[in-house]
């Protein structure tokens, strides 16, 4: 049976192609804007996100309107099959709103507010800006929610940020009485016994400041949840007008990678599409692995945070003009990097931006138009081409990627452990733990969801939970209970240690999992830069061996479990350092130290996909930096077979046929995959 999700958009039910588009800069030079859209057919770009920074163009005075200019460009749109996602100009705000109405700006942590300039520096909880927002927002969307051209909502652009001014206060302590209902408990849950600093009037409750409290971990966890609760509100206070004319337009918001600030799980639930932000940093290094391993993590948390097609909202061209060096997309790089998005579930391909800007900060980033102003350009070429392979991938539109394996990645969790003084503050590297256990399953071309406390297990073979430090009882009772499922769990170090609140779990670590890995942690060894240790394997170890260990050794007890590997060094030299509980019809394995050789993850995960027989893309030997991806509507699956080693690489199909999407082709045996190559391979679903 097909299952497939709908299109995003039912007015463009093909994948979209195009990029943010600024008319308001060009508004000066029609034949700009005519060039424009000659070109964008050209490039086959049927799809621009219009209008992000626009508030002064649409409202140059206080409540004074000017929609000329974008009813021109939208109707011109229409007229040539190109479609629009219109954004709400909240992103940035006119010069005459920041002068009327200063507290419109942000204060920052120190308590002084911010000039007018830059852009994300509003307050979301300003009654003004909330209001101001309101007015242009219902004006946009009474203008436009039912043109032919739109297609749904870019809400504001890449929320972020944090306010600390009077109004921020006052939302906070709300938002903490809300949750405490009093002071006893919010006294209790952030324990402020500790350096004598119970509060005894609400009033007294402030955000942290560098000048003022910053070690109060509960009450920093609680901050940043709040800013992220307020952002979120902002978001659903900017789309109750756009709703209200139009429930069918889907609204989005731009996300940016694993952003820190916001927690995007909880996010998600309000957006109708994930929409996000990628600049790889290509060409770093020789290998591309590890960029792009961290972006493919990326790219399936988006696609797991609502488990359906996301949206590549803007991916530059050729090259950014943010970093310390700027390198071009090396030939071949600008669509392997595009389908890369398409493989892990991305319905869409966009661009910052279509055209580069003649003056300010961004007039070098990359764009589909430089400042040449023609389309005999290497990366118009480029986009053009990917613009023709996208046209003929329309089939692929809708189909996801069927995970067996997922890794457990939580916002408070990732805030609460970073924000924790010892056991390493010279760098816990929790991201980058993550990212090595991803990496592993990656390489292996297995389809892996980023998940989220709250979410549904039951459908996974394999779990890992690297350094889940904040877990909740009710997330040790539902992992629990996968693995008497039959379910395979991997639990580092450093798991388990405190709970909602950021108050450490008493009776003895990893908390509310020790029964189910079978250990008890008793104590963990910070090293220095400079110190290693070894993870020796024992006799009965399905991996043979020994592996360097870095950073964090944790002092376990079996409690049931059985020791897979020992310490090779130090004081507690022979103790276990791996160990795997068999619990129930499952399996849970508890790792105790940072292993720093990446071919122990190799060799460790290679071992239990095959023996929890969790899902790979192909069943094929992967070159080192070469991928496999999968999308399926059931019926049929298409392999995203992806190189980023560096070099030409060959891959064994192990007598398995598939039709090239692309070409329609048949492709066997042995398949060539030049630098950067990438190739989509069809066959019927495997079942
Ligand atoms: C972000 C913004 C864009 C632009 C690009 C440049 O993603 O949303 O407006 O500044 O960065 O890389
Ligand atoms: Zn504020």
């Amino acid at each position: 049976m097909t299952v497939k999700f709908p299109p995003i958009s039912p007015k463009l039910p093909v994948f979209m192609h195009g990029a943010d588009y600024n008319p308001d800069q060009w508004l000066h030079d029609p034949q700009v804007l005519e060039e424009d859209i000659r070109m964008m057919k050209l490039a086959g770009c049927n799809v621009m996100a219009i209008g992000i920074f626009s508030w002064s163009m649409l409202e140059p005075e206080e409540g004074v309107f000017e929609f000329g200019w974008l009813d021109q460009v939208l109707d011109r749109f229409a007229a040539n099959g190109i479609y629009a996602w219109l954004a709400t100009p909240t992103g940035a705000r006119p010069a005459w709103m920041s002068e009327k109405y200063p507290e419109v700006l942000r204060v920052e942590k120190n308590r002084v507010r911010n000039l007018h300039g830059m852009r994300h520096n509003h307050c979301m909880t300003s009654p003004v800006y909330r209001e101001k927002t309101t007015i242009i927002n219902s004006r946009l969307a009474e203008r436009y929610s039912d043109h032919p051209a739109v297609i749904g909502w870019h809400i504001s652009n890449e929320y972020g940020g944090e306010c600390h001014c009077d109004y921020c206060q006052e939302a906070f302590r709300g938002w903490l009485k809300k949750k405490y209902g009093n002071l006893d408990a919010l006294n209790m849950a952030w324990w402020t016994k500790f350096w004598s600093h119970t509060y005894t009037s609400w009033s007294q409750v402030e955000s942290p400041s560098p000048h003022g409290e910053s070690m109060v971990h509960g009450q920093n966890l609680d901050w940043r949840r709040f800013v992220s609760d307020q952002t979120i509100d902002f978001y659903k206070h900017e789309i109750v007008p756009l709703k209200a004319a139009n429930p069918d337009l889907p609204c989005t918001t731009n996300f940016m990678d694993w952003f820190y600030g916001l927690d995007y799980r909880e996010f998600a639930k309000e957006v109708d599409v994930i929409s996000w932000d990628a600049y790889p940093t290509w060409h770093e290094a020789d290998s591309e692995g590890n960029i792009a391993s961290w972006f493919a993590f990326n790219h399936d948390m988006f696609r797991t945070l609502k488990h359906k097609p996301f949206m590549l909202m803007e991916s530059t061209p050729s090259l950014t003009n943010w970093q310390p060096v700027s390198k071009l997309k090396k030939p071949g790089m600008h669509k392997l990097s595009s389908l890369q998005a398409v493989a892990h579930g991305s319905d869409t391909v966009q661009y910052f931006q279509w055209r580069k800007s003649r003056g300010a900060s961004e007039k070098f980033h990359g764009a589909v138009i430089d400042h040449a102003g023609h389309e005999h350009t290497r990366v118009f070429r480029d986009v053009a081409e990917l613009g023709q392979t996208l046209a003929g991938l329309t089939e692929v539109v809708g189909t996801t990627v069927p995970a067996e394996a997922a890794i457990l990645a939580d916002w408070d969790n990732r805030w609460a452990v970073n924000d924790a003084q010892g056991p390493r503050n010279g760098g816990l590297h929790y991201e980058q733990t993550v990212l090595q256990h991803y990496r592993a399953l990656w390489e292996m071309g297995v389809p892996t969801d980023i998940v989220g406390s709250n979410d549904d297990f039951s459908a996974y073979k394999l779990l890992i939970l690297p350094m889940a430090y904040l877990l909740r009882e009710s997330t040790g009772e539902a992992i629990d209970k996968f693995v008497q499922n039959g379910g395979t769990l991997v639990v580092t170090y450093w798991s388990g240690i405190v709970d909602e609140n950021d108050l450490t779990n008493l009776g003895g670590f990893p908390g509310p999992l020790r029964q189910t890995v079978g250990i008890w942690a008793e104590e963990i060894d910070g090293l220095h830069d400079e110190q290693s240790n070894r993870l020796v394997m024992g006799e009965g170890a399905a991996v043979r061996g020994e592996f360097e260990i870095r950073e964090l050794c944790e002092l376990i007890h079996t409690e049931g479990a059985e020791a897979l590997a020992v310490y090779g060094d130090d004081f507690y030299a022979g103790r276990p350092a791996l160990t795997v509980n068999h619990r129930g019809d499952g399996k849970a394995y508890y790792l105790a130290a940072r292993v720093s050789d990446p071919a122990f993850y190799d060799s460790f995960y290679g071992g239990l996909v095959k023996e929890a027989g969790v899902l790979r893309s192909l069943d094929a030997e992967l070159p080192k930096g070469v991928t496999a991806q999968l999308r399926t509507d059931g019926e049929h699956e298409y392999v995203f077979l992806l190189n980023f080693s560096g070099r030409a690489e060959k891959v064994e199909l192990d007598g398995e046929a598939f039709t090239d999407a692309e070409s329609g082709e048949a492709v066997s045996g042995s398949l060539e995959l030049p630098l950067y190559g990438v190739r989509i391979l069809k066959r019927p679903a495997r079942k």
